[in-house]
């Protein structure tokens, strides 16, 4: 990967003061899961893409997020009290962060391939064992079932539903997850999607097949 010694000290710099900022964050885009989209990122990087930016946005692709409960950061303490040099690409990594993000596939902007490829990363991490991990945890933390069966069938069609209806986890799997194999776009990542799909499917197939297992009460006759 290409950088400058200065752009590694810069993107060092930015991990330490991220770390800080989320280390309490509990909503799923914990620390770990930047770290794997960072991670992600480089494995998916290819030419003739700009790995700083695509490394400063994949850094920071959660950082400006809506529903985020962080709300103090902007670019303004990042350059000035963090003391972080964006160089010459201030303006495209503030246009690739708003670009990241599946937001229930209601929104799909035109990328920069630097954007593409943090997209994708973030995509995968949403996918395979860490993705049902994921899903499981957000929905605990939002204080949604798992399962209701009153709920069953309830699914976000919109993107105010998909923020704020009340609905089982596993909706998540019909409305995002199973769907994220074709909204991964570069030649690797698909590769991986591919993969982790199977993961998702298996356990999708799996927790129906126990629900049903466990939804028929047995009577034994027993007469005297
Ligand atoms: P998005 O990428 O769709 O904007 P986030 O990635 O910010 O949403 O959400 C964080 C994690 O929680 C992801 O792994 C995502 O799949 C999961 N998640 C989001 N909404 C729900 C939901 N309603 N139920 C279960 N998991 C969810
Ligand atoms: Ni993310």
């Amino acid at each position: 990967m290409n950088l400058t010694s200065k752009q590694i000290k810069t993107i060092n710099k930015l991990e330490h003061h991220l770390f800080a900022l989320f280390k309490d964050e509990a909503s799923g885009h914990d620390f770990g899961h930047i770290k794997r989209v960072v991670g992600l990122t480089t494995r998916l990087l290819h030419e003739p893409a700009d790995a700083f930016i695509a490394l400063v946005v994949a850094y920071l692709h959660d950082v400006f997020d809506d529903k985020l409960t962080i709300t103090s950061l902007s670019f303004d303490v990042l350059m000035t009290q963090w003391g972080i040099d964006l160089e010459d690409s201030h303006e495209q990594i503030e246009r690739d962060i708003k670009t990241i993000g599946y937001k229930g596939g209601y929104q799909t902007p035109s990328r920069s391939l630097e954007a593409t490829i943090v997209s994708d990363a973030d995509l995968l991490d949403s996918m395979g064992a860490i993705g049902i991990a994921r899903a499981f945890y957000y929905a605990g933390f939002k204080g949604l079932p798992f399962h209701d069966d009153t709920l069953m069938g309830v699914v976000a069609t919109n993107y105010d539903d998909y923020r704020n209806l009340k609905r089982n986890a596993i909706a998540h799997f019909d409305e995002k997850l199973l769907k994220l194999k074709d909204a991964v776009v570069t030649p690797k990542a698909k590769k991986m999607a591919d993969q982790r799909h199977q993961i998702l499917k298996k356990f999708y197939d799996d927790f129906y097949q126990e629900l049903h297992e466990g939804s028929i009460i047995q009577y034994f006759e027993h007469d005297k």
